[in-house]
């Protein structure tokens, strides 16, 4: 018998306020035009007043745990990606613990930018086949709004706010097609963290800081760093590039999305994107768009999904998951 960790339940939890491309636009030297065709983004959702990392991702919480079927207190397990906490600390985590009735699970944040939601997966998934855990609320939740330099085009346009969660549950069994995360590989570079970095921190400032990146060479590394640890994914798994249905990726760049595709012959009509209306939505985008494409019905049981994502540290890393 196998232990694995299944995918039960997806949901999300979006600000209520649209920022257009156009909007922005009106506001500084940028054009609806040139974020298109760039970035493929049209729109962002971005906080207001009362919304914060920890109320986006309560809501995508409560969603996952609705369509699992599951209630909070039944949760015993929560890892949360987050970059932008609503405090230095308790950890998000603990905050929607509280707020679902999980009180007395383990609660943690996870600290891996626009690849925290792949790295949660891998820690949560790790603990529940250890058997640490049954049944855990796995979340990437982000108000990167809050962090961005509104001066500066040439990284303020490229991001929104947002949360999406899962549920996992561990169950035993002895089909090599059972429903399961099948394989996942995680990487770290620090060599590169000035590539996209934020210039403050609890730590060093005492203020939160803005974010910092070459847009450039962070697209560079992305194309190929993907490529690379999707391959290892699918031998670990022990499959071919032709046998997934869906690849959900960190949505950064329309752009990243099409090359990714292509270095894996994958279709394009394969790729779940959400860019277009969330932007980069820094750890919520994978867990967003996963809820998107199993709400709609495109993600069906059975199928064989990819999730991957790059981003600050470097970091980055994928998960293969048969639904
Ligand atoms: O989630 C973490 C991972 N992050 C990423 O994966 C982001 C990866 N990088 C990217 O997505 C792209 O590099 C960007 C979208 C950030 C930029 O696209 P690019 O095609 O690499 O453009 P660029 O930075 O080379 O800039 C091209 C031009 C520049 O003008 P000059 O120097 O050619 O005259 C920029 O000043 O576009 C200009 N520009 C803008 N123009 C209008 C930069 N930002 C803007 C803007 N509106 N918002």
């Amino acid at each position: 018998m196998t232990r694995r960790s299944v995918l039960i339940g997806t949901g999300s939890a979006l600000p209520a306020r649209v920022v257009t491309n156009a909007e922005l636009a009106d506001k500084m030297d940028t054009s609806d035009e040139w974020i298109v065709e760039r970035t493929g983004i049209r729109q962002r959702y971005v906080a207001g007043e009362g919304e914060s990392t920890s109320t986006l991702a309560t809501g995508a919480a409560k969603a996952a745990l609705a369509a699992a079927g599951v209630e909070g207190s039944q949760i015993d397990l929560i890892v949360l990606a987050t970059a932008t906490p609503d405090q230095t600390f308790p950890a998000v985590a603990t905050i929607v613990q509280n707020n679902i009735g999980a009180q007395g699970c383990i609660a943690f944040d996870v600290a891996a930018v626009c690849s925290g939601f792949v790295y949660a997966v891998g820690v949560a998934d790790s603990m529940l086949r250890t058997g640490m855990a049954q049944r855990a609320l796995v979340i990437g939740a982000e108000v990167f709004s809050r962090i961005l330099d509104w001066e500066d085009r040439t990284t303020c346009v490229l991001f929104g706010d947002g949360a999406g969660a899962i549920v996992l549950e561990a169950r035993e069994s002895d089909d090599a097609n059972a429903p399961g995360i099948l394989a996942t590989r995680l990487h770290a570079d620090g060599e590169h963290n000035q590539l996209l970095f934020v210039d403050g921190g609890a730590g060093t400032t005492g203020t939160v800081g803005k974010l910092r990146m070459k847009g450039r060479e962070v697209f560079r590394h992305a194309v190929n760093k993907l490529a690379g640890v999707l391959g290892e994914v699918l031998d670990d798994a022990g499959y071919r590039n032709e046998d997934i249905d869906w690849l959900v990726p960190h949505q950064a760049n329309a752009r990243i999305l099409e090359a990714t595709a292509k270095k894996l012959s994958m279709a394009p009509e394969k790729v779940v994107v959400t860019v277009d209306q969330h932007a980069n939505t820094s750890a919520a985008s994978v867990p967003l768009a996963l809820d998107v494409a199993m709400r709609d019905g495109r993600i069906k049981k059975g199928d064989l999904v990819m999730i991957e994502a790059m981003g600050g540290g470097f970091t980055w890393g994928a998960s293969l998951l048969r639904i």
